[in-house]
């Protein structure tokens, strides 16, 4: 087990790079406005996104979305936390065309990278690769918890299906950076799957959504009350909570730093 776990963190980055050398090299894919689309198959969160149309669609929505919910524009500073390969920077490029401050963090090199590449050279537009440990996505990544960026730098902060494959005590430290990261008044667009009497955490829990969940962290539940009393021990207030009409029955919050 314990050779199996090595030879995969060692395998990982390897193929991450072989794909990031060839595959963006490949595709050629842009929006309608000439932005570049990150090859397929970097595209986190579904089948559908492998359409370039549903792809920037998908993001241009989401940018609509945190105008309405979090009053974001071309003057924000947004930090756009587990960003992948940029699919909310696309949207951001194709609807607002500029921006004050995009920066897209993850933990998965080859997908900072590409987006660094090809999407970061835009005026405002920045991508950080942190090798931060999560046990679906970068095992082998150190155990702290960290954002990187300036204490107070953001009046927005997004984090779509982060938390959903995150446990508690990550969770909790998490929020205690975006606390930091946020400017007083400065708001965050987060989902989570939260339900009402449930145990507070549980991984994969059996029966729960739409899908058999399988492998680390594939979905991590909370019990509403539990989640809320870490976003206030973070010193953050909730807006707004929708429930349940997310990605695979995740919910919406909107938190606020006081
Ligand atoms: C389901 S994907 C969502 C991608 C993107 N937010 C979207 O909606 O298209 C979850 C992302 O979170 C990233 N992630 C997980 N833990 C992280 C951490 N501790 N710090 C930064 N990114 C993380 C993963 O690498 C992955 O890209």
């Amino acid at each position: 087990m314990r050779a199996t776990v090595r030879l995969a963190d060692v395998l990982k980055p390897l193929i991450g790079r072989v794909q990031a050398a060839v595959l963006p090299r490949t595709h050629h894919g842009t929006s309608p406005s000439g932005v570049k689309l990150p090859p397929t198959v970097y595209r986190m969160g579904g089948a559908h996104f492998r359409q370039d149309a549903a792809f920037v669609s998908s993001a241009v929505a989401e940018v609509q979305r945190l105008e309405d919910k979090i009053g974001l524009s071309s003057e924000s500073r947004l930090l756009d936390w587990g960003c992948g390969a940029g699919r909310l920077a696309v949207g951001i490029a194709e609807k607002l065309g500029r921006i004050e401050l995009y920066h897209g963090v993850d933990i998965q090199k080859h997908l900072v990278d590409w987006a660094q590449r090809h999407l970061g050279d835009r005026d405002g537009f920045r991508f950080t690769h942190v090798d931060l440990a999560n046990p679906r996505y970068n095992p082998g990544g150190s155990h702290e918890r960290t954002i990187p960026g300036d204490s107070g730098g953001y009046d927005g902060f997004y984090a779509y299906s982060v938390f959903s494959h995150l446990m508690g005590d990550d969770t909790a430290a998490y929020l205690h950076e975006v606390a930091r990261l946020l400017a007083p008044g400065g708001r965050a667009f987060v989902t989570a799957f939260v339900e009402d009497d449930v145990p507070d955490q549980e991984e994969n829990p059996v029966g729960y959504g739409p899908l058999t969940w399988s492998g680390p962290l594939h979905c991590v539940r909370f019990d509403r009350g539990f989640f809320e009393g870490m976003v206030r021990d973070a010193g953050l207030e909730v807006d707004s909570l929708e429930h349940g009409q997310e990605t695979d029955g995740q919910s919406l919050y909107i938190l606020r730093r006081p």
